[in-house]
């Protein structure tokens, strides 16, 4: 899915978690540049090498392959504390992190204290009418309404004492956020720390390209949380479709190859707002305890659904995908029958959703229905029979040949519904545990 003088972009199709963490660390390890384009350190990338967990929140999930570059993009908005506690943690992890392989975009915007305490008031203030938007509280909203509002500082205003109290002395309101004085000092020396990192991300991205190397770009959320195509104003505030990848980090758009949509074999969503074909009960709380599905951000418990084959549809046309990646069936083994969400019917009189019917206002959404069918689950996603055996006894590794004849089916009906190939299936949460088809 990689090709040499172009950019492939990994995008999330549900409410993000999606796993994209995993199948970027999968594809990183041919790609010479990974990427962050947009959102910041609301996403939270959960990726197993062995026995030890790593989330990444703000680098791109490249940056765990010593000898892959990594970019963070002009349409990323950036908390430079996060940012260094992040670097510090992979570094006492073995993974060290030099400028020649960390460019941060000087335009990228910076979330503020000030951001975090606009956030969390308007969150209250929403919470009273009980139509808080359930936002990850890490200030992403404001910074980005900064940004259109053409107020906000940018990495390039905070890698010095004096470029920030010369933005400071534009925007006295910015200083204000600011608990204590020792806190505004650990952010000046914190610009001061990301400085030597801070370069032109664009015009490397388009260097690199030139010469032929292979980029990656790591989408963050998923689409149905995108800011203009999702479910408005339960969403975040920046642009996730593909459409949008090359500008977060300044290529041409002419220089994106594949466009690789990543689902889960079911749906979560974490934080409020529409969830066409919500499970509660017992296979909501099954599903949970078994595919660990709590934020990695915020350690919310993920709420549960089944996968909705209408809005992947609808995305894939809106995205282009050219490839799909199927996530965490492992996790539905067991199950006698998967639902998938087949149809959007109006709940007054049950007729299908037409084409131009994509509900815009949030009382649409709380007009549809959903259709459910329900097709036969599998036992494991291998058919474990002798010759599976026989290949895991002599460490041969399982092929598509060799899963679950009912995960085959399901994958095939997935492919036909949607008019993509599914080009890898996850079997575990390892970075091995894989079948590419
Ligand atoms: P914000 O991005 O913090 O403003 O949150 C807006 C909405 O997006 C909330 O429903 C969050 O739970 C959701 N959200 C933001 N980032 C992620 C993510 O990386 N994964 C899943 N949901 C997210
Ligand atoms: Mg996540």
């Amino acid at each position: 899915m990689l090709t040499a003088g172009r950019a492939t972009i990994v995008m999330g199709v549900q409410f993000g978690d999606e796993g994209k963490g995993k199948i970027v660390d999968v594809l990183s390890e041919s790609a010479d540049l990974v990427c962050r384009v947009q959102g910041g350190n609301n996403a939270g990338h959960t990726i197993w090498i062995g026995k030890q967990k790593i989330v990444t929140h703000l680098l791109p999930s490249g940056i765990l392959r010593p000898e892959k570059k990594v970019a963070i993009g002009a349409g990323v908005v950036l908390d430079p504390l996060v940012l260094l506690k992040e670097i510090k943690s992979l570094e006492d992890q073995g993974i060290s992190i030099s400028p020649d392989r960390l460019w941060i975009d000087a335009r990228a915007h910076v979330i503020m204290p000030k951001h975090r305490l606009f956030e969390k008031s308007s969150e209250e203030q929403l919470a009273k009418d009980g139509a808080a938007i359930g936002t990850t509280g890490r200030g992403i909203g404001p910074t980005y309404a900064s940004k259109a509002h053409r107020d906000g500082p940018r990495v390039a205003d905070i890698l010095s004492r004096e470029r920030l109290e010369a933005f400071f002395e534009r925007h006295p309101d910015y200083r204000e956020g600011f608990a204590s004085s020792e806190a505004l000092e650990e952010f000046i020396q914190a610009g001061g720390r990301i400085a030597p990192f801070v370069t032109d991300a664009a015009v490397r991205s388009q260097e690199a390209l030139k010469k032929g190397l292979k980029v990656l770009i790591e989408g963050a959320q998923g689409a149905m949380l995108d800011v203009a195509f999702g479910t408005y104003p339960y969403v975040t505030s920046s642009s996730l479709i593909a459409g949008s990848a090359a500008g977060g980090l300044g290529i041409p758009p002419t220089s994106v190859g594949h466009i690789v949509g990543v689902t889960k074999a079911y749906a979560t969503r974490v934080g409020n707002g529409p969830f066409v074909g919500e499970l509660s009960g017992s296979v909501e709380t099954l599903l949970r305890e078994k595919g660990q599905e709590f934020g990695a951000t915020t350690g919310r418990p993920r709420r549960i659904g089944w996968l909705d084959l209408v809005a992947l549809r609808y995305f894939t046309s809106l995205n282009g995908l050219t490839d799909l990646v199927l996530m965490k069936p492992d996790v539905l083994s067991g199950f006698d029958q998967v639902g998938l969400v087949s149809d959007y019917l109006h709940r007054k009189n049950q007729k299908s959703l037409g084409a131009l019917d994509w509900p815009t206002r949030l009382s649409e959404w709380s007009d549809i229905e959903a259709s459910i069918s329900y097709h036969p689950g599998w036992t494991d996603v291998f058919n474990v029979d002798n010759t599976f055996n026989e290949k895991q006894r002599t460490g041969k590794t399982s092929g598509k040949e060799d899963l679950h004849k009912n995960l085959a089916s399901f994958i095939r009906l997935l492919e036909t519904q949607v008019g993509v190939p599914i080009r890898y299936v996850s079997t575990g949460p390892e970075r091995s545990e894989g079948v590419w088809i």
